[in-house]
């Protein structure tokens, strides 16, 4: 790290790293729910189980996502933040506010909106939150000496998900708008906006990591959000097919949805291609692997897993199946979970001026958790396909068909255990890298020069 302030990023990722670990125990509850055995049935019902673990999974992601920031606009615009104090008065009342909502929807306090839980009083505190939040970063970019493609690109990408949180919170009395206003945030968010987050990470981490030109790679910063917007924000027709509005968007739908994988493919062929024609100098190899993977799985899971059940002739048998599931797993992990991985990989040593990379610890976490995370996404695979052909092509009412295809996550949980491993494995060499430091202060420079 170059500055001081960009310290404040490691507690950004330790919370975050925390919450997966209990993202991953609410897995596990519906996992076993799922195979017949929910015993917390009192204490934890499915509908809360879910609820708490896709919440706490967008909690760690923008955990993960402010971390990245906090640490590479400082670095990007030569400027300390403008408020350090002020990041730690963020991070914690954004904790506060999650734990509140975590333990309401166990009390039912809660909005049956999947994903958009948090019940509207509440989303007033994330409002001011995320407004602190993009006052430092954007003050600090506007500070700074340089104003770089890529710190642009993420500086939007992050007021962009700000803004298009807003449609959420108007209220509705109609179920129909109310789901179609849902999808502005949901869709628009991993669909687009987040994208740009993504991709203005990506770049960043290709910089350092491949020692290719900065004008090189920030070329195809371009063409990913050209891609983005022209596929993605059209795309939203994808979940508008049989909800009650006009049947325009299932042919607006299915074609600009069939066009998003393209913006993953270009991120992949980006990541290899800024590889092969790198140096390949960097010691943290590992970093390198995780930004390489992200780049590659982010494609089979949101690319291509999502465009298997995007046409409406497909999306009339498999919407709301253990397919959509199967999809939001891998996409999920592969795009936004591992850019964070990613990006703690790099940021680590970096902020402790600890030399911990390749470790074999550290080489099992990522072959375990990538292994286990396609195993997983395999078993929710087969258990939807068979969903779908008894449920909706055989008409067998879904409880029993819920009975019949239980054996399904023995497997699951078989392979969300070797996820679980490598994540705690993960989270061990975290820990053992120890605290930040200042005099990590100018550790990457002398790497360079060694
Ligand atoms: C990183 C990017 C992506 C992520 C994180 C993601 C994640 C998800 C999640 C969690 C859902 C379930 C949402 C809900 O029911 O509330 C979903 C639904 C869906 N996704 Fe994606 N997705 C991504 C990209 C894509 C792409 C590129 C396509 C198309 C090519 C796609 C096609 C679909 C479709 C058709 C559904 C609706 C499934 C249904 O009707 O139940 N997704 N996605
Ligand atoms: C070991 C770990 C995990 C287990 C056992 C697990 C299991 C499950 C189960 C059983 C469901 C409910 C499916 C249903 O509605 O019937 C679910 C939902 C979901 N999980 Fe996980 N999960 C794990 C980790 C993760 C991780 C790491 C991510 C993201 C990176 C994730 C993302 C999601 C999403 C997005 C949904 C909602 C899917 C949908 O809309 O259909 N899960 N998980
Ligand atoms: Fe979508």
């Amino acid at each position: 790290m170059k500055y001081k302030s960009q310290k404040v990023a490691y507690w950004f990722f330790a919370s975050a790293i925390l919450l997966l670990s209990l993202q991953i125990i609410y897995g596990f509850i519906m996992g076993f729910a799922h195979m017949g055995y929910d015993g917390l049935h009192s204490i934890t019902p499915f509908n809360t189980a879910r609820a708490v673990h896709t919440n706490l999974l967008v909690v760690w992601l923008l955990l993960g996502f402010m971390g990245a920031a906090y640490y590479i606009i400082p670095e990007e615009a030569q400027q300390e933040l403008v408020n350090v104090k002020l990041a730690y008065v963020q991070l914690i009342s954004f904790l506060v506010v999650g734990v509140i909502a975590i333990v309401g929807y166990h009390l039912n306090y809660w909005e049956g909106r999947k994903f958009l839980e948090i019940p509207r009083p509440l989303d007033w505190l994330v409002v001011v939150n995320v407004l602190l939040f993009l006052g430092l970063i954007l003050a600090t970019l506007y500070k700074g000496k340089k104003k770089t493609t890529t710190a642009l690109v993420l500086a939007m990408g992050l007021l962009f998900a700000a803004l298009l949180y807003l449609p959420g919170m108007i209220w509705f009395d109609n179920q129909t708008l109310d789901s179609f206003f849902r999808w502005w945030v949901v869709h628009l968010w991993v669909e687009g906006v987040w994208e740009l987050i993504m991709g203005g990470i990506l770049a960043f981490l290709l910089i350092k990591l491949t020692g290719v030109d900065r004008e090189v790679i920030e070329k195809w910063l371009y063409v990913i959000i050209g891609l983005t917007f022209l596929s993605g924000i059209l795309g939203t027709g994808h979940h508008y097919y049989y909800i009650g509005v006009g049947k325009i968007w299932l042919i607006v739908g299915g074609i600009f949805s069939m066009l998003e994988p393209l913006a993953f493919l270009a991120m992949a062929l980006f990541a290899v291609g800024m590889y092969r024609k790198g140096e390949k100098k960097h010691p943290n190899k590992l970093a390198l692997y995780w930004t390489l993977g992200t780049a590659i799985i982010s494609f089979v899971g949101a690319g291509l897993l999502g465009m298997a059940h995007t046409l409406p002739q497909v999306n009339l048998y498999t919407h709301g199946t253990l397919v959509t599931a199967m999809h939001g797993h891998l996409a999920f992990w592969g795009a936004y979970g591992m850019i964070v991985f990613s990006f703690i990989t790099f940021a680590l040593p970096n902020l402790t001026g600890r030399k911990l990379y390749d470790t074999v610890n550290g080489q099992l976490a990522y072959w375990l958790s990538n292994i286990g995370m396609a195993g997983m996404t395999l078993a929710f695979g087969v258990a939807g396909v068979a969903q779908v052909y008894l449920e909706r092509k055989l008409g067998l009412e879904f409880g029993a068909v819920q009975k019949e295809i239980e054996v399904h996550f023995f497997v699951l949980i078989l392979m969300a255990t070797m996820f679980s491993t490598g994540i705690t494995l993960f989270i061990i060499e975290f820990f053992r890298f120890g605290k930040p430091n200042d005099e990590a202060i100018g550790f990457e420079e002398n790497l360079k020069k060694a």
